[in-house]
């Protein structure tokens, strides 16, 4: 994956009804080639982050400096990457104020007027300051909009109310989710604390292996949950993979804690069926990410 950062100069200053537009062309294109980045706009100067696949954003930015809406269309920085910055828009967007701009931390040498591909250029140890500024924004932005479906501004107050109850309910959770999680930390530990004191001394059997397993993947798997309730609380995305992760690892508890001797065929073969299910699902959203 790579990041590519570049500013240019629009020919005439964009109207918000232009902008708009072409947010909703990035949005497109670029959510089907799982392009991800932010567009931030001001007086003439526009200044983009593409991240993504190295051969899909080299496409697209063939495609874009081309474009006869914009000119002086200057690469400020071109990485390789692990990780995005803007994990969640397909083009996150701000129509920025680059007075306000120059205030912040970290961008203090940064003045209104390098708000220019040139002063972009020539600047270059703002633009990890400016990325981190932009990615908290954005953030913020998330979790204000998050749970339209649990809104903490609602005009109905009695709706309101059910609604900061639900939210105290979920904190509650992870709260619980917490002291379990110790409670099975302090299992699996007695656990072992037990099979090896007892003789023969400091060995574990094959047996005592697995149910110590059973208790360290219990004890995963409750801190799966825990990310998925504080996830749930923090963001409006829907936690699919950690929600699969969870479900895979608490079947593959059961599998390696099964007692051959003792289940039905039909129970061991439906078993297998819903991990093969699980996992074939997990590999389709990891290939997707
Ligand atoms: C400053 C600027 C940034 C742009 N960023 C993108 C982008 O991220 N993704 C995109 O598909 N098009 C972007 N475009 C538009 C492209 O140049 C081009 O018009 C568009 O990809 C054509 O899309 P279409 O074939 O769907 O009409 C940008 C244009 C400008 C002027």
């Amino acid at each position: 994956m790579i990041r590519l950062t570049y500013a240019s100069t629009a020919i005439n200053e964009w109207s918000p009804e232009e902008l708009l537009s072409l947010l909703k062309t990035c949005r497109t294109n670029n959510g089907a080639k799982n392009i991800t980045g932010i567009l931030l706009y001001s007086k003439g100067t526009f200044f983009q982050v593409l991240e993504g696949d190295e051969a899909a954003i080299n496409n697209l930015y063939s495609v874009i400096e081309k474009d006869k809406r914009h000119t002086d269309v200057t690469v400020i920085e071109k990485q390789h990457i692990t990780e995005r910055a803007f994990p969640y828009w397909s083009m996150g967007f701000e129509k920025i104020d680059s007075k306000a701009l120059s205030k912040m931390e970290g961008l203090n040498d940064f003045f209104e007027k390098d708000f220019t591909p040139a002063g972009f250029a020539s600047h270059k140890q703002i633009i990890g300051p400016l990325l981190t500024h932009l990615r908290s924004r954005l953030i913020k932005q998330v979790t204000i909009d998050s749970h339209e479906e649990l809104p903490m501004e609602h005009e109905d107050p009695y709706i309101r109310l059910l609604h900061r109850t639900i939210r105290i309910g979920v904190k509650f959770l992870a709260l619980l989710m917490v002291i379990v999680i110790i409670l099975g930390i302090v299992d699996v530990v007695y656990v072992i604390y037990q099979k090896i004191v007892q003789p023969p001394f400091l060995l574990m059997t094959i047996n005592d292996m697995l149910e110590a397993f059973g208790g360290f993947l219990a004890v995963l798997i409750a801190i799966e949950i825990f990310l998925n309730i504080t996830l749930y609380i923090r963001s409006d995305v829907i936690p699919v993979k950690l929600v699969v992760a969870t479900a895979l690892m608490a079947i593959s508890r059961k599998v390696i804690v099964f007692d051959y001797k003792h289940l039905p065929p039909e129970y061991v073969s439906a078993s297998a069926l819903v991990l093969l299910a699980l996992g074939v699902t997990y590999w389709l959203i990891q290939k997707k990410d």
